[in-house]
């Protein structure tokens, strides 16, 4: 493989909690390793992947924070570069903008792990997220574990085409705020075959998103596996949306295939009132569930006034809507895995088609 790099890219150690400061710690911490200084040229023609792998050799061997530094508004020529550990220092964090046609194979030895539950118990804090792609297009990560991340697992911003496989994220259900994938303002993603147990989202896509699939098989595919396996966690969610009175898209997401087992949520939209925009061609289908609280939301009131404050027992679909149009439910079956457990539905402002469904919805 050979990869053109034309980027800032970050990879960074810092130690956990720090709260807020750690973009401060990272630019006064004496172990930053610069590309440039190992001999990389970055003029797009000589190879530098030896500079690379120097320079890596120093990051990961420093102790405590060491951050490797590749320079933007240059152009790196690398071949087959890969980056080893086991590193001396802590955690890493690998941020890495405007790559084109990059690929990350985590050979899945080994674990990025994040040493995240510092941070967990600072909720205002803002959190790193161990692995993030801005505006890299025509992206593969593929066999690649993470674990224990202070914020989000991954985040994909601005890149058009990425196709994320056999990624495995581990964090306990108690860590808040650790999304397993967000994704936002990008197009022509998909993620297969990947577990994704954490505290939070399974995966997010948030605005400016459209054509995400979440396990889409190809044609060829005769696998009667499932592609995505969330939980714990809170399900698959579009959005939030709108926040701030934004404007904000979402479209053309297909989930075929995922299960979800010990989650809060399944297949949920969430939008806050005041926001405008859409979420639509969006289809969930073939899902199973194990244990989860609320299988299928529309939220259009995020944040806000809860309208189904009033049932004792657990919402299995709850369509809370402002407006929603053209939504079909139909072969949906969900059973209470509690013998005698109340089962509801709730359904407002909602214009669509309502099949085959248990529990029935009655939309007023
Ligand atoms: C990395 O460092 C080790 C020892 O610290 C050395 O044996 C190895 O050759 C170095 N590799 C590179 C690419 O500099
Ligand atoms: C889901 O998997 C089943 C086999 O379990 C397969 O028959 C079906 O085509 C798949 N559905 C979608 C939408 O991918
Ligand atoms: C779900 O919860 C059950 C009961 O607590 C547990 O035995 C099982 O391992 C959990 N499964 C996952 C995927 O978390």
């Amino acid at each position: 493989m050979q990869v053109l790099i034309s980027c800032v890219l970050i990879l960074g150690f810092a130690s956990p909690c720090l709260c807020g400061r750690w973009i401060n710690v990272a630019k006064t911490n004496n172990n930053i390793f610069n590309v440039i200084a190992y001999g990389a040229r970055g003029d797009g023609i000589s190879d530098d992947t030896q500079a690379f792998l120097r320079a890596w050799n120093h990051t990961c061997g420093a102790e405590g924070t060491s951050t490797l530094v590749i320079p933007p508004k240059k152009l790196y020529f690398v071949n087959n570069l890969e980056f080893r550990g086991a590193c001396k220092a802590t955690s890493i964090l690998i941020q890495i903008q405007y790559v084109n046609g990059l690929t990350i194979d985590g050979t899945r030895r080994g674990r990025i792990n994040g040493h995240g539950s510092t941070w967990w118990q600072c909720k205002s804090c803002p959190r790193p997220r161990i692995l993030s792609f801005y505006a890299c297009n025509d992206l593969s990560v593929r066999n690649v574990r993470i674990t224990n991340s202070p914020g989000a697992h991954g985040t994909i911003n601005g890149c058009n085409r990425a196709k994320i496989s056999n990624l495995d994220v581990q964090s306990p259900s108690h860590s808040p705020n650790t999304d397993g994938f967000d994704i936002s303002s990008s197009k022509n993603i998909l993620i297969e075959d990947s577990t994704i147990r954490t505290g939070d989202d399974c995966i997010a896509i948030n605005g400016g998103s459209s054509y995400i699939s979440v396990s889409r098989p190809t044609r060829f595919d005769s696998s009667t596996r499932v592609r995505v396996a969330c939980g714990p966690g809170h399900g698959i969610s579009i959005g939030s949306l709108g926040k701030g009175n934004s404007y904000e898209t979402v479209e053309e997401v297909n989930v075929p295939n995922c299960s979800f087992t010990n989650t809060t949520n399944g297949a949920r939209i969430k939008t806050f009132p005041g926001g405008s925009g859409y979420a639509k061609k969006i289809t969930f289908e073939q899902i199973q569930l194990t244990n989860v609280k609320n299988t299928i939301i529309i939220d259009q009131h995020y944040g806000g006034k809860v309208a189904t404050e009033s049932y004792a027992g657990d919402l299995a679909i709850n369509l809370d809507c402002m407006s929603c149009f053209n939504v079909v439910l139909d072969q949906v079956y969900i059973f209470s895995s509690q013998e005698k457990k109340e089962f509801h539905s709730f359904c407002k402002n909602f214009h669509g088609t309502i099949g085959s469904t248990i529990p029935r919805v009655y939309c007023k």
